[in-house]
């Protein structure tokens, strides 16, 4: 399986802030947003990365992260020149992709709950289709909606309906087969001149193969596209982490636990970092074994 990190767009919801830095590599708390989903792709087992941001700020991710080899990865980066839609970063990342399945994740989505690295490692195993994560908002009419029976099948899929038919908004983390390339190469843009994911996966959905998994209480998928969003969902994370005495999306952690890179690697990251509290963690976490 294959990943493909989206952090591209202009970030225009949070300008001034974005005028100067991508909106994925902004903090949340003591991280830069996109460790968040890259953790999730390191949790899923998935190790061969693309990273796809704008031109201008390609090179932050590249120096941030480099070619991924401390963390036991394979990190490699294509451009987008223009935000021509999530659904383009199969155009783009066709080659990367191969003829394998693939796991996209936006680089503005975080998520954390109880038993998840479990439910991705299991999602891995055998896409035959796609597979969608759903979560239960106040505001669907923000985000991909999807409507299900009462057996929690899909019926039907819209992007930012005026009037939703649920409230489960579609997050920005999905698993595809291969045939989400020619899909997206023969796909028409929307009205709004995108290559849209809700019309990729309700073409699925129209051959069956759609499926929803709910993201139920008790998880967290937090929203940074506004500057309160984005300030809480720092918050979040400090008082987990606060109250735990755990970090979340610690990638150095989680490379060595999932058997990337070994013990001692994942201690010589942390003294990098050692004059912050993010790398006494790593370290810490590693001496302890
Ligand atoms: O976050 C989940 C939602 O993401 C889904 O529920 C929607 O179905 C999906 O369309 C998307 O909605 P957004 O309104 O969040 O899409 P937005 O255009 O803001 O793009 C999401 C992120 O992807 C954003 O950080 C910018 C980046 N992006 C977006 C586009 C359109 C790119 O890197 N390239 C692009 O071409």
């Amino acid at each position: 399986m294959k990943g493909i990190i989206l952090a591209g767009g202009h970030g225009t919801r949070l300008h001034p802030i974005t005028m100067g830095i991508s909106k994925q590599l902004l903090p949340v708390y003591d991280k830069p947003m996109v460790y968040y989903p890259l953790s999730v792709l390191m949790l899923a087992g998935v190790r061969d990365i693309l990273v796809i941001s704008s031109p201008q700020d390609l090179e932050g991710f590249r120096r941030l992260l480099g070619d991924g080899s401390d963390y036991g990865l394979t990190i490699t980066y294509a451009q987008q020149d223009e935000p021509r839609g999530l659904a383009d970063a199969f155009v783009i990342g066709a080659d990367h992709v191969g003829g394998d399945p693939v796991a996209l994740v936006l680089g503005d989505n975080i998520f954390h709950g109880p038993g998840f690295s479990g439910l991705l490692q299991d999602t891995v195993v055998d896409v035959d289709g796609c597979v969608l994560f759903g979560y239960p908002v106040r505001d669907p009419e923000r985000y991909g909606v999807g409507e299900v029976d009462d057996e929690g099948n899909l019926l039907s899929l819209e992007e930012k309906p005026a009037r939703p038919r649920s409230n489960l908004a579609i997050t920005g983390l999905y698993f595809y087969d291969n045939d989400v390339v020619d899909i997206a190469k023969n796909l028409r843009p929307s009205a709004r001149g995108e290559l849209e994911i809700t019309d990729v996966n309700r073409l699925y959905l129209e051959r069956g193969k759609a499926k929803l998994i709910s993201l139920g209480r008790g998880f967290a998928w937090l929203d940074t596209g506004t500057h309160d969003a984005l300030t809480e969902a720092g918050q979040y994370v400090q008082i987990l982490e606060h109250r735990q005495g755990v970090r979340i999306a610690c990638i150095e952690e989680i490379a060595w636990r999932m058997g990337f890179i070994d013990r001692e690697a994942c201690y010589q990251l942390g003294t990098r970092l050692a004059k912050s509290s993010y790398g006494r963690y790593v370290m810490d976490v590693a001496a302890a074994g």
